[in-house]
């Protein structure tokens, strides 16, 4: 336990962006307390990715990230590269593996990269105190902070790094917002993302019928498409297709599915309209879709005619729902299920080289708590080590 008091500079949250803003700035001979509520730091590096934590992506250009300002995160991610943080892995001989669209995973577990960055943090000198609820965050020449315990720490520069909403249970918080208010920042309103997303009438039937059988999709909101798995769930839909294009919708938007991509559905059945004339339309189906959905889809009683004297335009429809299914979803499953938060802080308030705040000198925002969303797929923690960086090597 610490009986210093004052610092050069005060963290308030141990999670990814924390533990890098701590390590970096240790590192540049900074004095450096590092103050968590949770008993433990990196809770949710330590779930992420099935527990071996997609801790980057081989590439991390800007436009896998949603911003109010999409440039925001330009300069922070060009300066703290993919490359650099799989260097330090690879130096802490941690092993590891790229799996598809470039995600990058430990083969161990994701203790290793807690393990990694607290050993950073050590050996650059950083203080920690876990189990510490904050009580008051003031400035005055310098920043204040009074935990529960009635210990008061003292700072010139304060980074907050607590994270957004998503999964309180694990700890998250909407701390950043309250310091954001309390200095008077923009905020971009918090929203669930990377979310799975809920439906009523006339589409939750067939998907709760479907509840675990997965296919491989192409979901399209606007102008952005992500081919990559769905899974249909009790209450709508999920998978890292359904959790992408959840951070593109608005309340009340509707986007598209198409369960066969780079097919042609309406072709392959009129083939088979043409050559197996006497196939059941849903069995003509199912020869390109899994079979419980083929025939959630196509529907048939015992009457219904083979594919032969079913009309084109039958056809043309079921295709038509096949490779064009519009949804409107009810909702979703909200902050305790969804893996991040966009919006946040509001990058006018702040510096993209330093992520301190325009108006209050000393106050740096990093990670979720930023108005800075990644995809699904390792950018999220590359946003996080690179806001983490910056900030560290500001204070
Ligand atoms: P983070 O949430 O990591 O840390 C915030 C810290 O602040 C926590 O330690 C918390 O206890 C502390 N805190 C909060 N409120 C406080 C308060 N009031 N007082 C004191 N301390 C407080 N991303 C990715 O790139 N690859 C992946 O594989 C995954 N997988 C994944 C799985 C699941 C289930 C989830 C929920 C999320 C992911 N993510 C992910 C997203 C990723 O985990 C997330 O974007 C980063 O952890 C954000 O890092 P931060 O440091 O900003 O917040």
């Amino acid at each position: 336990m610490t009986t210093e008091t004052k610092f050069d500079a005060i963290i308030i949250g141990a999670g990814a962006a924390g533990l890098m803003a701590a390590m970096t700035a240790g590192q540049r001979g900074r004095r450096v307390l590092l103050l968590d509520h949770n008993a433990e730091p990196g809770a949710k590096i330590l779930i992420s990715g099935g527990g071996r934590c997609n801790f980057t992506n081989r590439e991390a250009p800007a436009n896998r990230f949603l911003s109010g300002n999409p440039h925001f995160a330009k300069s922070a991610l060009s300066r703290y590269k993919p490359a650099d943080f799989i260097a330090l892995v690879d130096r802490a001989g941690i092993a590891w593996h790229e799996k598809t669209l470039g995600q990058l995973f430990c083969d161990g577990s994701a203790q290793q990269i807690v393990a990694m960055l607290m050993k950073g943090c050590r050996d650059a000198g950083v203080i920690f105190r876990f189990d510490t609820p904050i009580a008051s965050v003031s400035r005055q020449s310098m920043f204040h902070v009074k935990t529960e315990g009635r210990e008061e720490f003292r700072a010139p520069a304060l980074i907050i790094a607590t994270g957004g909403l998503s999964i309180p249970k694990l700890g998250a918080t909407g701390f950043a917002y309250r310091i954001a208010e309390q200095f008077d920042l923009p905020m971009i309103k918090p929203e669930p993302a990377l979310v799975p997303l809920t439906f009523d009438q006339p589409d939750l039937p067939l998907m709760r019928g479907l509840s675990g059988t997965p296919c491989e999709v192409v979901a399209t909101a606007g102008k952005t498409r992500f081919r990559e798995a769905m899974i249909f769930t009790h209450r709508g839909l999920s998978g890292p297709a359904i959790l992408q294009i959840s951070s593109y919708l608005k309340a009340g938007d509707s986007f598209t599915v198409d369960l066969l991509p780079g097919a042609n559905a309406r072709e392959a059945l009129l083939a088979t309209k043409r050559t197996r004339p006497r196939v059941a339309l849903r069995t003509a189906l199912a020869e390109h879709l899994p079979q419980r959905l083929a025939h959630a889809l196509a529907p048939e009683d015992d009457q219904a005619p083979p594919i032969g004297e079913t009309s084109d335009k039958v056809i043309g429809a079921l295709a038509e729902r096949v490779q064009n299914w519009r949804l409107t979803p009810e909702g979703t499953e909200g902050f305790a299920k969804a893996e991040v938060t966009r919006g946040g802080i509001d990058t006018r308030a702040l510096s993209s080289q330093t992520m301190a705040s325009n108006d209050v000198p000393g106050l740096h925002f990093i990670g979720e708590s930023v108005d800075v969303t990644g995809w699904l797929g390792g950018y999220n923690f590359q946003w996080a080590w690179a806001s983490g960086f910056a900030a560290g090597q500001a204070v």
